[in-house]
């Protein structure tokens, strides 16, 4: 949080800001407040950072920090928000792990009481039980619905917050404004105190750029290579933050900042009439959505329009507005239109280069004149718009006879787009439907996109061109009715009325609060007080968490003589290397070493797998070499000095298409098979065939991949304090590419942020040439890798092609179902045969079908190799046979939920393996999430909603899922661990698994607090060590917290029956007394317990086994709303049903389901992974990659942990639940799907699309066709080059 003293208001101002933007020389005169300063576990909590942690609202705690300061900065400026203000704070802010709900449920306990949705009538809200609801969850009465106790936590007061320091406040106050200059080692920084400084500096710096909110610059400096020797900061002049109103507009100064230009704006509109404020009222709908509050609260109007991106959201309006720019120099000012030329960047229609802008001026709109601003992004926030337009039009007055028109487009082009020849042409029209269509094909015409244009998506941009001027078409229609209407004006037209069912086209998606309730079973009454298991107990290091205390790898403080290191990669998809040239790089300052193949003292990785390039490169994103250097900034200065020659090589592979006909694959087919298919298939009544394609994820992970390697001076031995799910991995990896022995290593994870499968394999590659780089220099060497290089390098989940063909009898009984999956694996093997194997286990999901045929196959391409993800290929290959139920339901003209009943499981029964499973609590799952969602009465009314709407429709879908839990191997079960008992009584626990965000290490110590009966205080985890608990797992397959439960349990109850004769001796005694007892008599008080393993195993041959301990089961029905026009859509409601059986952790077990249905969401809805012709991955950071954020959350989010389950086999009879979530996301986009069917059956097209994942608004628009998707051009795909390609 930045606090300032305004220098117009005098006020103090605080804000939240995005970190890495903001330049330290830009905080002169400003007080920083950051999560340290707030509160600490050591001193004094703040309510805020206390009620997240209490709230549930962090898992891994990355991210916390950061939500916690925008969660404060709120409250400095609104002590009792409004949940909608809640919801714009923390919008800019993303979360990986909780799915934003307990976030935000810590967030509202500050917020003024809500009086819920209404939606019930007479104050009542949705979500409020009553004595008759028919859900048989909320009639027992051991059901909880409270995660926490509101009443129990401490009370804002914000008396007790840090004031603004007075010499900061003096500062402010001086008069004498001097100009100050910070010299760096590259730039200048040169911060003028007056107007007349600053416009004397730009004569003598004219190339110098203006740093305002540093949004545009910062990014372009970082990762564009953009330099300016001297920048000029004009913060601190006050002439560019003054406003003024005027009776004919409003004149915003340049420097203000977009927040500020918000409230502006509203508060004009809340004065004005209606008819003045309609420019107004258009910037204010994209201020809502652009960017989040941070940068918001950081970029400048000036930067904005200067800037001039071809995506600005403002631009586009205020250039239809009529806005003039007014300008500034030491020659005098003068004004220039926001025009199209300027937009263009036409040198005559541009700023000069001493100018500067002053301030802003937009016209009031008047009467007869209409504004309207539109958009679409991948999502509804924090991202790029794909297409963004400004729209208006002024009639003769009391007629519909165009007077002017101006129509801008952004995302068009590399500018914003004026749309001015069609505009001038249709003057003088009525604004009638014939007008429409010759107008749509007029600004087809104008503004033309060819079909290679960067960013792709051309197609769904050239619709939204018209889409959006229909939208505006029929806005205008409805108000010039009103106005038209009570003055009957002679010869003007009479309006046909706009039918009901077209209104719907009118209205946009509205950002709403989430609401929902989380349902559990509470624990047996006669439980003793101090047992924590089953209670929602608070991740142990929450508090740490919300603080900022909690450390990560990268948090370990600087080490003696420490280097870093910097990652050099390929950048040919499939190449020799003919030479590398590290000369350059070498000269630059701090630079230590380079390291290279040839430095590994042991093996190199695999043959097939190095760590690092030999010869030949296999991918874009290879690592080939490393560079070791005092600084991080000198280390990646260094890399961009390398000179690597290569040779490309043939063929190259990117796509499954291309892998499979030229054969390229990883491991041999994998294939299991029941029943006679092909003899099935000819007693069917019905067969349907179709393909399904499912893109890639990426992990994102908050914390991207890191290691710290710290030589020691003896005996070759090595520290490695590295974020993985798997340190014994990294441990023996590091082993064999140093080749000393295992013993002299010792992996140390204290708490990973974020893993999701992503740290299993990869963090050994890290370690390994971190290592290298440590034996090499000797010294401690860091590496972290950016957000850009993590995604270019690891890899992700992997991408599917599936085909299926399926026969059924009308009644909608599948008899024979055959699916053939490829998946994309990548260059390298990593851990596709497995994915693959699982996807195969996994296929038939809840459903018994006798004839089956599942094949799987991994291609080998030329891209990253994919790795293991949350799911490990069930999310990706379970998608393929829920799309097969729903084409069946669509042939046999059947509900989808009809057809899964009717195929589901029933009773005790053997899966394709022949392993046998009572699927009881998966019908229950099913019973009581029909139960409920109330899905038979809403199906209704979607159906209702659909007839009466035409551009909206309503889609409502309900899945059921079986997952299997675990390895399908015995050895990757055990499970070890050590538990000490200090003589003081005081409990260490080391365990083999890791802390990842899970709670973990919480479930172990709530398994060792009943074991050893003592509370929950008495006990600690420290990290996870090889030295402590070796060769363990990996952390992974949702069966961490079963194992090494098992393993603690056995260490507590060898050590209590150590104890048990004392015990006797003393039953009043104490656990202190005990324990000194016990050390007296030489008893000992620690002990390794261990885990042997489920019984796990497949014989691929005979395709039988038994691969899984057990299965979670569940059910999710999702309900969305999709805009036809533009393919966004809404998440109405989603309820899950789990089966936890009993739950170890309630508050952690519903926080693994939400976090890992809401990324199941982002798989099929909006993160979708973009490459180049030539392989390389486009998508590389959070503005191209779009993972879910908190406006992303069903508005109405509930879930239910299914109660009176039990299952024999696990500890305490709980159930894993880390991946199984993920699939239930797949709710939404069959939701998702069945709104589109409805719209293709209503404009009488085929039902049966190409299934595609995600189902992002390009494919939802596309797929419903109408008559603005047929008048759009289409390119011959033979006659140009594509912006990307697709690998799935
Ligand atoms: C994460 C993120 C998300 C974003 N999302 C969106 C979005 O959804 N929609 C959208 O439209 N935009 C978006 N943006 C872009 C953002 O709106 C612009 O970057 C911002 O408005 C630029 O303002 P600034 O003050 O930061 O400019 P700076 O980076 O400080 O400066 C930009 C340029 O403007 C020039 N300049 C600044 N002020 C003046 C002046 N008074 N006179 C002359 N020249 C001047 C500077 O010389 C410089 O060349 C996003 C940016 C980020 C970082
Ligand atoms: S808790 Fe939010 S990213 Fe992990």
């Amino acid at each position: 949080m930045v606090s300032k003293r305004d220098p117009t208001s005098q006020e103090i101002r605080h804000f939240s800001v995005t970190a890495c933007l903001v330049p330290i020389c830009s905080l002169y005169g400003a007080a920083v407040t950051t999560v340290e300063g707030v509160g600490s576990i050591k001193t004094r909590l703040h309510p805020v950072q206390e009620r997240i942690a209490k709230s549930h609202g962090t898992q891994c705690g990355f991210c916390t920090p950061g939500m916690v300061m925008s969660m404060y900065t709120l409250l400095r400026n609104h002590p009792q928000p409004s949940e909608e203000q809640l919801l714009e704070a923390l919008a800019g802010n993303l979360c990986r792990c909780t799915g934003y709900r307990p976030i935000l449920a810590s967030g509202k306990t500050f917020c003024l009481e809500s009086n819920g949705c209404q939606q019930k009538g007479t104050g009542k809200c949705c979500l409020d039980l009553e004595e008759n609801d028919s859900s048989s969850l909320c009639r027992k009465r051991d059901i909880c619905t409270e995660l926490f106790v509101k009443e129990a936590f401490q009370p804002l007061d914000p008396t007790q917050e840090l004031i603004f320091p007075p010499e900061l406040l003096r500062m402010a106050e001086d008069p004498e404004k001097r100009t100050l200059t910070f010299h760096g080692e590259r730039v200048t920084w040169i911060s003028p105190g007056t107007f007349k400084d600053l416009l004397e500096l730009k004569a003598k710096h004219p190339e110098a750029p203006l740093i305002l909110g540093n949004t545009s610059l910062g990014p372009a400096m970082r990762s564009k290579g953009h330099f300016h020797p001297i920048l000029l900061s004009p913060a601190r002049i006050s002439e560019l933050n003054v406003v003024s109103k005027t009776n004919d507009g409003l004149t915003i100064g340049a420097g203000c900042s977009l927040a500020h230009v918000k409230d502006i704006l509203a508060e004009r509109v809340s004065e004005l009439p209606e008819e003045k404020t309609q420019t107004y009222r258009a910037l204010l709908k994209h201020l809502k959505s652009l960017a989040g509050q941070q940068i918001r609260n950081m970029a400048s109007l000036g930067g904005h329009i200067i800037s001039r991106h071809s995506y600005s959201d403002l631009n586009p309006i205020l250039a239809v507005g009529n806005a003039t720019l007014n300008l500034t120099s030491e020659e005098g000012t003068r004004r220039i239109p926001l025009s199209e030329h300027f937009l263009a960047g036409l040198a005559s229609a541009d700023l000069k280069p001493e100018e500067i802008l002053e301030s802003v001026y937009i016209p009031h709109s008047q009467k007869w004149e209409f504004v309207s601003a539109f958009r679409q992004a991948q999502c509804q926030q924090n991202a790029l718009p794909d297409v963004n337009a400004g729209m208006r039009v002024l009639f003769k007055e009391g007629t519909d006879i165009i007077e002017d028109l101006s129509i801008t487009y952004g995302g068009v082009g590399a500018a914003t787009v004026s749309a001015h020849k069609s505009c001038q042409q249709l003057l003088g029209r009525q604004w009638d439907e014939l007008m429409l269509d010759e107008a749509c094909r007029r600004l087809l015409d104008e503004v033309s996109l060819p079909g290679w244009a960067p960013g792709g998506r051309v197609e769904f941009k050239r619709t939204l061109v018209v889409s959006f001027f229909f939208k505006f078409y029929l806005q205008v229609l409805q108000e010039l009715k009103k106005l038209i209407r009570p003055f009957p004006v002679p010869n003007s037209r009479h309006y046909p009325e706009i039918s009901d069912r077209f209104l719907s086209a009118l209205e946009d998606f509205q950002g709403t609060v989430p609401q929902g309730v989380q349902r559990y079973q509470s624990v047996d009454s006669h439980q003793p007080l101090q047992d924590p298991v089953g209670r929602p107990v608070m991740h142990l290091s929450g508090l740490k968490h919300a603080t900022g205390e909690a450390e990560f790898c990268d948090d370990i403080p600087m080490v003696d003589k420490e280097l870093h290191m910097a990652l050099v990669t390929s950048t040919r998809a499939y190449a020799k290397i003919i030479s590398i040239d590290l000369s350059k790089a070498l000269e630059i300052p701090g630079v230590v070493d380079v390291i290279t193949a040839k430095d590994i003292p042991g093996t190199n990785g695999t043959e097939d797998d190095k760590l690092l390039a030999v010869d030949e490169v296999l991918c874009v994103g290879q690592i080939i070499c490393a560079v070791v250097a005092e600084t991080d900034v000198q280390a990646k200065r260094a890399i961009e000095k390398i000179k690597i020659t290569y040779e490309e090589l043939e063929p190259i592979i990117f796509t499954i298409e291309d892998a499979i006909k030229h054969n390229s694959f990883l491991c041999p087919e994998k294939k299991l098979e029941q029943g006679n298919i092909e003899e099935a298939f000819e007693k069917v009544d019905q067969i349907v065939e179709g393909e399904v394609h499912v893109g890639g994820q990426e992990h994102f992970y908050m914390e991207t991949q890191r290691v710290l390697v710290i030589p020691k001076t003896e005996d070759k031995e090595l520290d490695i304090y590295v974020s993985t799910q798997d340190p014994a991995h990294v441990q023996k990896t590091v082993s064999s590419t140093l080749n000393i022995p295992i013993n002299r290593i010792t992996c140390h994870v204290k708490r990973v942020g974020g893993g999701f499968g992503g740290k299993i394999g990869r963090p050994a590659v890290f370690g390994a040439i971190a290592a290298v780089g440590a034996l090499k220099t000797g010294h401690p060497i860091r590496l972290v890798l950016d957000r850009e290089d993590d995604m270019l390098i690891t890899g992700g989940r992997h991408p599917l092609f599936g085909k299926y063909k399926v026969g059924f009898m009308n009644n909608g009984r599948i008899k024979a179902l055959d699916i053939e999956c490829f998946i994309n694996g990548g260059c390298t093997l990593d851990d596709s045969e497995l994915v693959t194997e699982f996807l195969i286990l996994k296929l038939e999901n809840a459903y018994k079908i006798r004839n089956l045929r599942f094949r799987g196959r991994a291609c080998l391409t030329n891209l990253p190799s994919n790795t293991a993800f949350r799911g490990f290929g069930f999310p990706q290959g379970t998608l393929v046979t829920e799309s097969c139920i729903t084409a069946v339901a669509a042939k046999c003209g059947l509900p989808p939920e009809k057809i899964r009943e009717k195929n589901m499981y029933r009773t005790v029964d053997k899966t394709i393996y022949k392993q046998a499973f009572n699927p009881e609590s998966l019908i229950r799952c099913w019973n009581e999430c029909l139960d409920t969602s109330s899905f038979h009465n809403r199906r209704m009314q979607v159906e209702e909603f659909n007839k009466k709407n035409y551009w909206k429709k309503r889609g409502i879908a309900v899945i059921p899922m079986k997952f299997s839990v675990g390895f399908a191997a015995t050895s990757y079960h055990q499970a070890a661990a050590l538990v000490h008992i200090y003589t003081d009584g005081s409990v260490l626990v080391t365990h083999g698994g890791n802390e990842l965000g899970q709670g973990i290490h919480t479930k172990m110590l709530q398994v060792a607090s009943r074991e050893l009966k003592i509370p929950m205080s008495y006990l600690h985890i420290c990290e996870t060590s090889t030295a402590t608990v070796p060769n363990t797992i990996a952390t992974a397959a949702s069966i961490g917290a079963d194992t090494n439960g098992r393993a603690v349990q056995n260490a507590c109850q060898i050590l209590l029956k150590r104890l048990e004769p004392i015990i006797k001796k003393n039953p009043e005694g104490t656990w202190e007394e005990w324990i000194e007892a016990a050390f007296e008599q030489r008893i000992s008080l620690s002990a390794t317990g261990y885990f042997r393993g489920y019984k796990a195993f497949m014989d691929w041959e005979k395709g039988e086994g038994d691969p899984f301990p057990y299965y979670v089961y569940g059910a999710a029905c999702s309900e969305v709303e999709i805009d036809c026009l533009t393919g966004a859509h809404k998440k109405i409601r989603t309820d899950i049903v789990m089966d936890a059986c009993c739950s170890l952790n309630p508050a952690i077990d519903i926080g693994q389901i939400e976090g890992a249905f809401i990324q199941g969401m982002g798989l099929y809805t909006t993160e979708e992974l973009k490459y180049s012709p030539e392989g390389v991955l486009y998508s590389r950071g959070p503005d191209e990659y779009k993972i879910p954020t908190i406006s992303d959350v069903p508005e109405e989010f509930n879930v239910s942990l299914l109660p009176s389950s039990q299952t024999p086999l696990t500890i305490y009879s709980s159930k894993g639940l880390g991946e199984s979530g993920m699939f239930l996301g797949s709710s939404v986009f069959f939701a998702i799907t069945d709104a589109v069917a409805a719209a293709r059956r209503e404009r009488d097209i085929a039902e049966d699309f190409t299934v595609k994942s995600p189902a992002t608004p390009e494919w939802v628009r596309m797929a419903c066709a109408d008559r603005f998707t047929e008048m759009i051009p289409r390119d011959d795909p033979k006659t140009f080059k594509p912006w990307s390609i697709t690998v799935a």
